[in-house]
């Protein structure tokens, strides 16, 4: 019988989030210091180590998988790697294969390669856009340029793609915007996604002064808005509403005021092939070494199945004005969030 992976709380892990490079052409105030070292090339995974890995788990039961980085679209012959993973998509029902394969980005390159995703099968993209404000843009990403993910999003659009505009919520930086982004996501027809900060890595910024909780932010918005209640899921943490005025879906990622741990259904696999079974923890296997050492797929399967196995029940992320933060050393640019 196929093996797939459980863990002890009876979740079936059937989302995989695959960091293909920790690199990345912005330096996001809360998920990279300014002075990032990258990791060395030898050290992260080329795409057929990537596509056997990610081979094993798609035979395992993972049905939906999305790529992230760093950037994803930063990696050369990024496409290729998409290609080969779209030839999972469609496959007859009850078979191994992928139900969506999609990505998350910081839009920057997303103009050149919106058609070619579009070809390699992938049909939603979420892109990361904190604030409409080219100042406010440029003072977030420290090196983005909002015109550049402006003109993704549109040609993303016009490729066919459906949109998610991810933007991390932040009290004093963006907190006046979220009228302004709800009305242009109306206008370009993308939905938005808001997400509250999370304690990852050390990034020498004070993540707890602009921490805002988003049950807040709902209430207030709440007042201006028609947050009409929708089924819509995707598999991931967001919980939506429809936004009567505008039709198009408002979603909410809240690990710090509403825990999803106990449905939570996913993995990730960092660009280094180290499984992580959870964003919040350090629990971690690693499947270079093992890959690199010749194991063969059953072996593999083997040690992703006991790794899973002792997925913790969850996070434990903390931001409190008293402790600061806490949270796992690791960056979320090396597990793509
Ligand atoms: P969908 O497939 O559209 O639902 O995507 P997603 O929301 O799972 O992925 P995306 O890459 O857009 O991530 C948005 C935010 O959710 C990021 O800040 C992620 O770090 C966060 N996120 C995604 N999965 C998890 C999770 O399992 N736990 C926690 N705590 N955060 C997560
Ligand atoms: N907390 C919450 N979200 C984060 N992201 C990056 N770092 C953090 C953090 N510390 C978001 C990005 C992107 C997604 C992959 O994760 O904005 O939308
Ligand atoms: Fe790059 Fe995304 Fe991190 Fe910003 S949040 S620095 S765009 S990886």
């Amino acid at each position: 019988m196929m093996q797939s992976f459980s863990d002890t709380q009876g979740r079936h892990i059937s989302y995989l989030r695959v960091s293909v490079t920790d690199r990345c052409d912005m330096r996001c105030v809360y998920c990279m210091s300014e002075d990032m070292v990258f990791l060395p090339r030898d050290d992260v995974l080329s795409f057929e180590e990537m596509e056997r890995l990610c081979g094993v788990f798609i035979r395992s039961g993972v049905r939906r998988m999305r790529i992230t980085g760093g950037e994803p679209l930063v990696r050369r012959d990024v496409l290729g790697f998409f290609t080969s993973l779209g030839t999972w998509l469609g496959r007859p029902a009850g078979q191994p294969g992928l139900d969506e394969l999609t990505l998350t980005t910081n839009g920057s390159l997303l103009a050149e390669y919106a058609d070619g995703l579009r070809r390699a099968g992938v049909r939603r993209v979420n892109v990361s856009l904190d604030s409409l404000d080219p100042a406010r843009f440029a003072a977030v990403t420290r090196r983005g340029k909002l015109d550049k993910t402006l003109a993704g999003v549109k040609a993303a659009r016009a490729a066919g793609l459906d949109v998610r505009i991810n933007t991390v919520a932040m009290a004093g930086v963006n907190d006046d915007e979220f009228d302004d982004l709800i009305r242009w996501c109306g206008e370009v027809g993308t939905d938005l996604c808001l997400i509250e900060t999370m304690p990852m890595g050390n990034v020498g910024e004070d993540r707890a002064e602009r921490y805002l909780p988003l049950s807040r932010v709902r209430t207030d918005l709440a007042r201006r808005w028609t947050l009409e209640p929708v089924a819509h899921r995707t598999g991931g943490p967001a919980r939506y509403v429809r936004i009567a005025e505008t039709g198009r879906r408002l979603g909410f990622i809240t690990p710090m005021t509403h825990n999803f741990c106990d449905t939570c259904n996913r993995v990730r696999l960092s660009c280094t092939g180290t499984l992580y079974t959870c964003l919040g923890q350090e629990d971690q296997c690693d499947l270079r070494g093992p890959l690199r050492d010749g194991a063969t797929d059953t072996m593999l399967t083997r040690l992703i199945a006991d790794a899973v196995a002792r997925k913790r029940k969850g996070h434990d992320f903390l931001i409190d004005p008293a402790v600061r933060e806490r949270g796992p050393a690791r960056l979320m640019s090396v597990t793509g969030g």
